[in-house]
């Protein structure tokens, strides 16, 4: 059992019921449900030998020793709201299972699988915290950023057991990375499309996230004719399709408004203000940027013919990343060797490899998930298509001692 996709299987589901509420899964960083996670995932990297420890960051860390450089496997153990079971933990699970696999085989370099904290980005207005912080690019403005109730990322990240005083400290110097190599579910269809169980991913895509904010006048939703109002919330829902149209206009482009909120928040009162979170990606980086200033553009013609202010406040940015080539090749090797195509493909969603490219050499092995169904609890994965993943990544690990 120790090692096989059905154990790996059966953790993420064990995993999967540690959660912040009850009924669904959501895992944040820094949150009780995220210490219960690293007591977890800890006791299983433990089990396989691995010396564990978290960082100031609250990154969860098991190594094997071994000689010269250290080379890096890993995902996330955090989650967004109502999430499935395998985006982020299998990619850990599967590390373990893949180490337990070398129990009594030397390998000529070190090992350490990390489980990041945060890289859903769901508590804080930021993501990718955890791998920033490895990266060495934790900004430490972040700290004090403040999540729905008020609570300071400090804050919470002192009551997690983390150290915000010391976040540098968690970064890792290049010259000791030997790779970053991250096993995750695919979260879109063209593996199942392919008829595929892995692929290699070429390049990871670059995102935009902003925070756009329409102030109009609240106002008697009885009283003020149609003529004379400033609606935020109509200006908004003219931006939104407006962005939705902009997307289209250039292949490859996405354009998500994914959450909204609109003030005072009454049935018989205008909207005053409508703010929206923004999220923009494209595997082009001009691409993207074109599109970024498009969306500005059409939200400054709408305010204006609207008579309503527009704020517009930039919160990120990450480029598409191209993987290494020399380790997606030895990806498609082990995939040819386990007797599958090795397919290659890019991805549409961040991954911690994103940040890890700042310190290391990356690689990112994708594995088939059901109707590319992902950010959602019916994510699903097959246990023969987490045996292909686990057999590719042990050779992998092999081929590079
Ligand atoms: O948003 C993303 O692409 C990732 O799932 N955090
Ligand atoms: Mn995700
Ligand atoms: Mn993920």
């Amino acid at each position: 059992m120790s090692g096989s996709a059905e154990s790996v299987l059966k953790r993420c589901e064990r995993l999967g019921r540690v959660s912040e509420e009850p009924d669904r899964l959501v895992r944040r960083y820094a949150t009780p449900a995220m210490r219960e996670a690293n007591e977890l995932v800890g006791g299983w990297m433990r089990d396989a030998g691995l010396a564990v420890r978290e960082d100031a960051a609250g990154n969860l860390i098991g190594r094997r020793d071994g000689p010269g450089k250290t080379l890096v496997l890993g995902s996330h153990l955090d989650t967004v709201i109502d999430a499935g079971r395998y985006d982020g933990p299998l990619g850990v699970l599967a590390a373990i299972a893949v180490i337990e696999r070398f129990w009594d085989r030397a390998l000529p370099f070190a090992v350490e699988i990390i489980g990041f904290a945060d890289e859903e980005g769901v508590r804080y207005p930021t993501s990718f915290l955890g791998s920033s912080a490895v990266a060495g690019r934790f900004a430490s403005g972040w700290l004090s950023l403040e999540d729905e109730h008020g609570v300071s990322m400090a804050e919470a990240l002192r009551a997690f057991g983390g150290d915000p005083g010391s976040i540098a400290s968690a970064a890792r110097r290049p010259q000791d990375l030997l790779a970053y190599c991250e096993l995750h579910i695919e979260q879109g269809p063209e593996l199942e499309r392919r008829g595929a169980p892995v692929g290699v991913v070429t390049t990871i895509t670059g995102q935009t996230h902003a925070e756009v904010c329409f102030r109009g006048e609240a106002g008697h939703a009885g009283t003020v004719p149609m003529n004379a109002r400033r609606d935020a919330l109509a200006a908004a829902a003219e931006w939104m399709l407006a962005a939705e149209a902009v997307a289209r206009r250039r292949q490859g482009t996405v354009a998500t408004v994914g959450r909204i909120w609109v003030e005072p928040g009454a049935r018989n009162v205008i909207p005053g203000k409508a703010r929206m979170t923004l999220d923009v990606r494209h595997t082009s980086n001009a691409v993207r940027r074109e599109a970024i200033a498009d969306l500005r553009a059409e939200a400054q013609r709408i305010a204006a013919a609207r008579e309503i202010e527009l704020v517009w406040e930039a919160r990120g940015e990450t480029a598409a990343v191209p993987t290494s080539p020399d380790l997606a090749d030895r990806l498609a090797d082990a995939i040819e060797a386990t007797g599958h195509p090795p397919e290659r493909l890019a991805s549409g969603a961040g991954h911690d490899a994103v940040l890890m490219a700042e310190v290391a050499e990356i690689a990112m092995l994708f594995v088939r998930c059901e109707r590319g169904v992902s950010h959602n609890p019916a994510e699903s994965v097959s246990a023969a298509d987490v045996a292909v993943a686990l057999d590719v990544l042990e050779r992998f690990v092999g081929a590079l001692a």
